[in-house]
């Protein structure tokens, strides 16, 4: 068999971010800053880290400064140029690097995360691809590789999809697509093949406590198993029930990743973020950690 390597990521981000109004009410929710870095932007970086150059963005209303964040900012360059802020330029141009390409196409409506995925499915054609939800925010353990690298390393052996996974509290089931699985084999050690995904499950009929995390490595069959469903859980086109569908044609794995997920769709989990990065940042993190420690909390 020919191996396949992965070449483009998707990054669904035309959802409308009702957790986090009024701050969402005109600006993207992934273009929350996290500390100094805005949402998308890490989820870019841990897809470039893997090995991706091609980066699929499916937008929507009020999502303009996704493009621009990703589009050379002339004006702001010259200035910096003229003032010969070096660092500051090159932290400018490192967003989008030479070799990274990036393209658009939006969601008319948000009708859930699998509808925005088959949104990109003209700019994929017939290959794997990523699928990378910002709001997740995936650190890898220090020093060692990305989640998506992770995972892509995983792909680079099974040549089949992969979904991250992590144990949730029983009472949070009903935010996640939860699987069963089997046991990993000899041959896949760091893989449990997926026998059931459902999405969002109360605790009590939750064949897990395995919660599916916003990182996916997905074959092209998937397209056609979220085309022909109907709608699911809220109402919306879940990639959830597309990846249940693709599983009665091809094996799906999930990968229980090493690192930390923020949860940054949720206010508390954006604040964990913030204060978690924000301690180990190489400009602010010991200020940050005095200021920290100064404060009484009772
Ligand atoms: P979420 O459900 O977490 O995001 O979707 P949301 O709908 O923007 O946020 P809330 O729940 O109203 O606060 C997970 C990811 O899928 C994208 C979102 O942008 C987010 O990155 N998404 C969701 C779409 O691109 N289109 C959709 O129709 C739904």
């Amino acid at each position: 068999m020919q191996k396949v390597t992965l070449k483009k990521a998707v990054f669904p981000v035309a959802g409308l971010g009702t957790r986090f109004l009024p701050a969402t009410k005109a600006s993207p929710k992934e273009m929350l800053p996290v500390v100094d870095k805005p949402l998308i932007q890490y989820a870019v970086e841990e897809a470039y880290s893997a090995g991706i150059r091609h980066m699929i963005f499916v937008t929507g209303r009020n999502k303009r400064a996704i493009e621009d964040h990703f589009d050379t900012a002339y004006e702001l360059e010259s200035e910096l140029e003229k003032a010969e802020k070096h660092a500051l330029l090159s932290v400018l141009r490192s967003v989008q690097p030479d070799d990274m390409h990036c393209a658009f196409v939006r969601q008319p409506r948000s009708l859930g995360l699998g509808h925005a995925v088959l949104c990109a499915e003209h700019l994929i054609g017939n290959e794997p691809f990523a699928v990378l939800l910002a709001d997740d925010l995936m650190m890898g353990p220090v020093g060692g590789l990305s989640v998506l690298a992770q995972m892509a390393a995983q792909f680079e052996q099974v040549q089949q999809s992969i979904v991250a996974v992590q144990e949730v509290p029983a009472a949070h089931t009903r935010r996640y697509g939860i699987v069963a699985v089997d046991a990993a084999t000899d041959a896949y050690p760091a893989l449990m093949k997926v026998q059931k995904i459902v999405e969002k499950p109360a605790p009590d009929v939750a064949p897990s406590r395995m919660g599916v995390a916003g990182r996916y490595i997905l074959t092209p069959a998937i397209f056609e198993h979220i085309r022909n469903q109907s709608s699911g859980v809220g109402g919306e086109i879940q990639l959830t029930d597309g990846i249940a569908g693709l599983m009665r044609q091809e094996n799906v794995y999930a990968f229980q990743y090493q690192g930390k997920r923020y949860d940054c769709g949720s206010k508390e989990g954006f604040l964990e973020a913030t204060v978690e990065l924000a301690l180990q940042h190489p400009e602010i993190g010991d200020h940050f950690r005095a200021y920290l420690k100064s404060i009484k909390l009772d």
